[in-house]
């Protein structure tokens, strides 16, 4: 398959924090992809990592100092300038908050810093900042952050978890095979040659929170990735793309307009307004079929020995938008089911008028919700059925809108 990252240069900096463990594993990844990678290694990332690792994996020398040795038959004398010319992007991972600081304020005494200096104008900057939960928090940090994203680096943010400092909080680094994706879809041209380039496509994604009182509700383990993992494939493609999302943790990814919302009925009202200009409408949302009829007003005092909730059904907003579709328009739902899955979505597709259902299999590990990988049985409106086996959602992200396109013109 086609991949973003065959024959690019790419630097990878390491700076100096626990999570430059991970690196080789990232460098072999990159590799295996067709890249050329070159890593710019901080002194304090050489405590954690070691050089002949990531000089082993990459094939290459690893760079650390600006100065080279003077008395090395063909050293090249002006690498801190040429490095940062070759890169087709520059990947900082892991950032800890001294390369951030370092950064921000333009230093340049080493080769991490060189290469970000020289490289050319355009070319992508990702930054994983990884650190201790309290650090990433702090002003300094938060002002640092704050420079690089205004000079144009995409900053991602750390995720929450276990860190090495014993403590759970924000500030790991994401495993190698999401950071390369992000460096995929960094270098991924949007195609015009898409039949979804220019055309609005709108994604629904996360769960919907249904009102008890003004301080709990009803909602669902959706973590929205597989949403937003549409939201940039179908951008990557040139659609033009409408995220309406419930709550979750997740960075909008760009050029996409996002709309958040909270409940089942909020998120209808949202989408709605679309429904008729909209090419293709994918509902990944875990949207809650029922809600508590009367939410009451302030916070529900424990008074009796057991409560009856009465839940009302919500708006079915894919079978809405199915019901009401025009020739040429494509609906496209999601089926996750715990027992006898595939007839059920079979069924889906024609009770709710869809064009495609991925259905997907639920178990807690490797697919459904809050993972980052998925196992998804596509069912066309013709029911044909294509098992994708488990893999990234951003990956299955990409196929599935492999398959709407085709669904759009048939003949590509
Ligand atoms: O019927 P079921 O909830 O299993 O259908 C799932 C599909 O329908 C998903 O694509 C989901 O986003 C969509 N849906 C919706 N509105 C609802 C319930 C589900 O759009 N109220």
């Amino acid at each position: 398959m086609f991949s973003a990252v065959q024959g690019k240069n790419i630097i990878l900096g390491i700076s100096g924090g626990i999570a430059a463990y991970k690196t080789p594993q990232l460098v072999r990844l990159l590799k295996k992809a067709g890249a050329n990678v070159r890593v710019a290694l901080t002194a304090s990332g050489s405590r954690f990592v070691s050089e002949l690792s990531l000089a082993t994996v990459s094939g290459e020398a690893v760079c650390r100092e600006t100065f080279p040795p003077a008395d090395v038959p063909g050293t090249d004398f002006t690498r801190h300038i040429s490095l940062g010319e070759w890169a087709d992007a520059l990947v900082i991972a892991p950032a800890t908050a001294n390369t951030l600081a370092r950064l921000a304020v333009g230093l340049c005494d080493d080769m991490l810093s060189a290469c970000f200096i020289t490289l050319r104008p355009g070319k992508p900057v990702l930054i994983f900042p990884a650190m201790d939960g309290q650090m990433y928090r702090s002003a300094s940090v938060r002002r640092n952050v704050a420079t690089l994203v205004a000079g144009g680096c995409t900053v991602i943010e750390p995720e929450s978890g276990d860190l090495a400092s014993g403590q759970c909080g924000t500030g790991r680094m994401p495993d190698p095979e999401v950071i390369a994706d992000r460096i995929r879809s960094s270098l991924q041209e949007i195609r015009r040659d898409s039949p979804l380039s220019g055309r609005q496509v709108v994604i629904t994604a996360g769960p919907t929170r249904e009102k008890i009182d003004d301080v709990r509700f009803v909602s669902n383990y959706s973590s929205g990735k597989m949403g937003f993992a549409l939201a940039c494939a179908a951008r990557e493609r040139g659609a033009e793309v409408r995220l309406i999302t419930g709550p979750v943790h997740l960075a909008t990814p760009e050029g996409v307009e996002r709309f958040d919302v909270e409940s089942a009925c909020e998120m209808h009202d949202a989408a709605k307004p679309f429904f008729a200009t909209c090419a293709v409408f994918i509902a990944a949302a875990a949207v809650a079929d029922y809600r508590p009829e009367m939410p009451a007003s302030g916070k529900l005092k424990k008074t009796e020995p057991e409560m009856r909730l009465l839940l009302v059904r919500n708006p079915d907003i894919v079978a809405e938008f199915g019901a009401q579709k025009q020739p040429g328009q494509l609906a496209v739902g999601f089926a996750l089911e715990t027992s006898e899955g595939l007839a059920s979505a079979h069924g889906k597709l024609d009770e709710k008028h869809l064009d495609l259902v991925a259905f997907n299999t639920y178990d807690r590990k490797t697919s459904g919700f809050d993972v980052d990988t998925n196992t998804m049985t596509l069912i066309d409106r013709n029911h044909r059925e294509t098992l994708l086996p488990t893999m990234l959602k951003t990956e299955a992200a990409r196929l599935l809108i492999g398959h709407i396109e085709q669904l759009m013109d048939p003949d590509r």
